[in-house]
């Protein structure tokens, strides 16, 4: 039945920046779909591990803050030892720094790139040895609408967004024969804290609305249907693709 093939029982996802937001959404989109779920961020969120423990499914958080390297490389191997394996990595932790190129600070971008661009670098290297250790494996990058567009104001952000369609298709490259399949999804405008600072902005917000084909901001429970498509076998012959989410945008 197609919609076994959908089902992730067993399966142990961890979801970087998986207590708000668009990786909430995803860690409860994985939990329905009956994964394991390991979170990793700076600040926990107890609301979401009642919740999935509601649904039956085991729920560990690790805190890290992955501008940090030396904490983002003991990351995976916490989750091996706690979990015993990671089927499904989702690098969805990010942040934006907003102010003109001219005067964009270069304490602004090491962050940026470290937490946007190195971090899912390091993450997907320690859990795809293992994944191929394992024959199998899902890798999800969170990339943007930045992934293909220079945006305003956001250099850095651009720049790690461009960076994180080129990991995702170097690695699927060399990983998609060896059964892990590396994707990403390229979300448009969704609702969180990422936007705030757009959304108050009367005049950017109706700019940026006005140019989404279907009219409305997303939701990010948007993101959840492609988030377990490329996380479950429905999707093993998707490979290296950067699947936009985004009311549109990229097509206008
Ligand atoms: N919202 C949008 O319109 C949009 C569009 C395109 C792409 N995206 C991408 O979607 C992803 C999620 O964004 P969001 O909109 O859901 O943002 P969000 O609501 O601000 O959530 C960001 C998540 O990342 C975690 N995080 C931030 N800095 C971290 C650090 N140094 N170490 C560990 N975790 C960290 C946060 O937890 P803590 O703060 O507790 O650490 C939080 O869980 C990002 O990669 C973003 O670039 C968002």
């Amino acid at each position: 039945m197609i919609l076994d093939r959908f089902r992730l029982d067993g399966q142990v996802a961890l979801v970087t920046g998986g207590t708000k937001g668009i990786g909430r959404a995803i860690s409860m989109a994985l939990a329905e779909g009956g994964a394991d779920i390991a979170v990793v961020s700076r600040t926990p969120n107890p609301e979401l591990e009642s919740a999935v423990a509601a649904l039956g499914r085991k729920y560990y958080y690790h805190r890290a803050d992955l501008i940090d390297r030396s904490q983002t490389k003991e990351v995976i191997p916490e989750i091996l030892k706690t979990m015993g394996k990671v089927n499904i990595l989702v690098n969805n932790a990010g942040i934006i720094s907003r102010a003109p190129a001219a005067d964009f600070s270069e304490n602004d971008w090491d962050a940026t790139l470290e937490i946007d661009l190195t971090a899912a670098f390091i993450l997907s290297q320690a859990a795809g040895r293992q994944m191929i250790h394992m024959g199998r494996g899902k890798i999800i990058n969170i990339a943007s609408v930045l992934s293909f567009q220079g945006g305003v104001n956001a250099v850095a952000y651009a720049s790690a967004k461009h960076g994180i369609a080129g990991l995702t298709k170097a690695l699927s490259n060399e990983w998609a024969q060896k059964g892990v399949n590396v994707n990403a999804i390229a979300p448009g405008y969704i609702t969180t804290e990422l936007i705030a600072a757009l959304q108050n902005d009367p005049d950017r917000s109706e700019a940026i609305l006005k140019r989404i084909p279907a009219g409305r901001w997303g939701d990010p429970r948007d993101i959840a249907g492609a988030a377990l498509f490329l996380a479950s076998s429905a999707s093993d012959y998707v490979n290296g693709t950067v699947l936009s989410v985004d009311g549109g945008w990229m097509a206008w």
